[in-house]
């Protein structure tokens, strides 16, 4: 099996382990289906939102609504697609109402997606928003440390405002455009 096959084998089994093993088993209750992440298990890339919202929670994909939709032009600019990254929220189930996730359900996933990342092996993990950024790196605010890479404990993170948000503060989306056209270089610079 190509090594790629084999990965994504594994995220799948992840996947499956989330299920088996009824994590955050009142959320799933309201959701629809797990949102578990997609695109390239070789990926050098690995972003991570939050949780699903409306649209993720019907057709089971991360960030396909307004905010996944700026995610792609920011890919596109810097000549990426889906296809070439991999995409995927700390919480796998919608909360209801698009509420904030609580600290205990993204508790609740984190050994999954560190079991994700540990699979994809990605040379860059890209935090999209402070929840993403906090349950890695608990000490940093997002305002101060955005578009800065951080290496800690083997992996290089880069803070990023969610796209989401931006899309709602004409300053915080150019901060964001600016800080995405960072990521060949930042990508140039990691062993
Ligand atoms: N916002 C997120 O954080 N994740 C999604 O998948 C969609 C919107």
């Amino acid at each position: 099996m190509a090594p790629s096959n084999t990965k994504q084998a594994k995220l799948n089994i992840i996947a499956q382990d989330i299920i088996d093993n009824n994590v955050a088993v009142e959320l799933r209750q309201t959701a629809t289906q797990l949102v578990f992440g997609e695109g390239n298990a070789d990926a050098d890339i690995v972003f991570i939102g939050e949780a699903p919202g409306k649209n993720e929670d019907l057709a089971g994909r991360p960030f396909i609504g307004a905010a996944g939709r700026f995610l792609d032009e920011m890919l596109a600019s810097i000549n990426l697609n889906r296809d070439a990254v991999y995409i995927t929220n700390i919480v796998k189930y919608r909360p209801p109402n698009n509420r904030d996730p609580s600290d205990e359900e993204k508790q609740a996933f984190l050994p999954y997606l560190e079991s994700q990342l540990d699979i994809i092996q990605p040379r860059l993990v890209v935090t999209l928003g402070r929840h993403s950024l906090n349950c890695f790196l608990p000490e940093l605010q997002i305002s101060q440390c955005h578009g800065q890479p951080k290496r800690y404990k083997n992996r290089v993170y880069l803070p990023l405002f969610h796209p989401a948000a931006a899309l709602y503060n004409r300053s915080m989306k150019q901060t964001l455009i600016d800080d995405f056209a960072l990521i060949p270089q930042i990508l140039t610079k990691i062993k």
